[in-house]
């Protein structure tokens, strides 16, 4: 069904049997050995040696991108934000062509640095180099590139590492699939008081349009007993809030016996002391049950925001789109999920311009926007992605229909955005403050349990800190506030 069956992944692949816990020992006595040759190089050179990551599509890839982070920290590199550094790694995504084009883009800028400067190193990795085709094109027109990796093997980031740091030829290190989850790697956070935890890997759902099954791989589930661990573990280094993260985490459990489900490890992460706020991401509608929203309902510390990706509104191209839920269902849910808590806000994904969707279609997303008064949308147009099934179904809209159409559902959600987010105005919520803000330096940032963004008068030493805020001013996405 999918192209991806005749890749010659041996090409690239090196293979083997290993013991996550035997392989985590061996990646951290490689972190000693880069730290080491770091050490001399810096000695070398007379100054420190940096690097730069760069994260680009969605939560999987930013807590991958902490834990290279991580490692390159533990090898005495600094880290900074400016691409002149030593060593440039772009975490890269494929979910639709813009995001591959955007790398192509900014990797020929890499190039012309590296003409100036050629120490430097430039890593490509994450889920579009794990496309054959794309690393052809990178060996073929941009072979300026020191290393690639796939998203299979990040755990073997220190021993790619220490290859980096002694190799001058192209290292191509791309797997196809992998069973196992190697844990323990050290990771920096974005933020020191608040985290993603990955609970599972891959998906196994296959929405016919989507590449993220080929590009992960098959679901697999962490153990709870190493999520809970992991979770108190960052507790007791200062995080107040987790993200627990998986492309379906109502799927959490399946395929691992004796294992609990996923309400079941919501109510474990929820007894861990110092836990404040626990959110997740991503739930697909199929798989929610009644007794998730009963444990979202009686929690304290699960927040009132669930991401529920819709689509689109009409059952024909939900079907086609491989959801295996209606419209119908879906909005029941919604229902559901609103009597049962009448404060949550529910946001969601939505594509225009399905092969197969007509204007009548669009409509019906249209009207759903409005049913389902979403807090807040994001709305792509359709990208067709090599090897899943849809990119063989023959296209029904011109590209103006698909913009026309694309235009009417943001309209929609933006309405229903603004009237729902309007109905927390004069209310005091507690925010939890993130940073100063970008614009105005008095104001800090602070974001409801609801995940909506309230600014208000303060400073820097706020911040990580759970305030109340009044919410006086209402500017259609976020708010003004005051402190009480
Ligand atoms: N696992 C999550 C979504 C991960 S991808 C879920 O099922 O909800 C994030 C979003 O990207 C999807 O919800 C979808 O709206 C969008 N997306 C995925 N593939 C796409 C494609 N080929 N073209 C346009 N948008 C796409
Ligand atoms: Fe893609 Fe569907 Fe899996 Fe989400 S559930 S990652 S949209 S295949
Ligand atoms: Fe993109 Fe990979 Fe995430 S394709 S959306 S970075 S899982």
């Amino acid at each position: 069904m999918h192209a991806f069956r005749d890749v010659d992944y041996d090409r690239y692949t090196i293979t083997k049997e290993y013991d996550p816990d035997v392989e985590s020992i061996r990646q951290r006595d490689m972190i000693k050995s880069a730290a080491a040759l770091v050490k001399s190089k810096k000695e070398q050179l007379g100054r420190d040696i940096t690097a730069c990551v760069v994260t680009f599509g969605c939560q999987m890839n930013s807590r991958d991108s902490e834990k290279i982070s991580g490692v390159l920290l533990s090898c005495g590199i600094s880290l900074t934000e400016d691409e002149n550094a030593d060593i440039v790694i772009y975490n890269t995504c494929t979910v639709r062509d813009n995001a591959n084009q955007r790398v192509y883009g900014r990797l020929g800028n890499l190039g012309v640095m590296k003409k100036k400067n050629p120490d430097k190193k430039i890593v490509l990795c994450g889920c579009m180099v794990q496309e054959t085709a794309v690393i052809e094109k990178l060996r073929e027109s941009y072979s300026f590139v020191d290393m690639i990796f796939g998203t299979h093997n990040i755990y073997k980031f220190p021993e790619l590492l220490v290859r980096l740091l002694q190799e001058d030829k192209m290292i191509v290190d791309v797997w196809k699939k992998t069973d196992s989850i190697v844990e323990d790697l050290p990771t920096v956070r974005k933020y020191p008081f608040k985290s993603g935890v990955n609970i599972m890997f891959g998906c196994d759902n296959f929405c016919s349009y989507c590449i993220v099954p080929y590009v992960r791989g098959r679901e697999r589930s962490r153990k709870s007993s190493e999520i809970l661990d992991e979770v108190r573990r960052l507790s007791e280094s200062g995080v107040s809030e987790v993200m627990l993260l998986g492309q379906n985490v109502n799927s959490y459990g399946r395929g691992l016996e004796g294992e609990i489900s996923f309400p079941g490890l919501l109510r474990e992460v929820e007894k861990i002391d110092g836990i404040r706020r626990i959110r997740f991401m991503t739930s697909h509608p199929k798989d929610l049950s009644d007794e998730l929203i009963d444990v979202m309902a009686s929690s304290d510390k699960i927040c009132s925001h669930l991401h529920l990706p819709v689509q689109s509104g009409s059952d024909k191209v939900l079907e086609m789109m491989n959801r295996k839920y209606s419209r119908e269902s879906y909005l029941k849910l919604v229902g559901k999920l609103r009597k049962a808590m009448p404060d949550l806000s529910i946001t969601t994904d939505i594509i225009v311009g399905f092969p197969g969707e007509e204007e009548a279609d669009i409509d019906d997303t249209v009207s759903l926007v409005h049913e389902a008064a979403y807090d807040n949308a994001f709305t792509f147009i359709y990208s067709k992605r090599a090897g899943t099934p849809a990119s063989n179904y023959p296209a029904t809209l011109s590209d103006e229909q698909i913009s026309s159409g694309f235009n009417k559902v943001l309209a929609a959600v933006q309405e229903e955005a603004r009237k729902n987010v309007a109905r927390f105005a004069g209310r005091t919520m507690e925010v939890l403050v993130e940073e100063v803000n970008e614009k105005d330096k008095e104001y800090m940032t602070g974001r409801l349990s609801g995940n909506v963004l309230v600014h208000f008068k303060g400073d820097a030493s706020l911040t990580g800190s759970y305030l109340k805020v009044k919410l006086v001013e209402n500017k259609g996405f976020y708010y003004i506030g005051e402190r009480v």
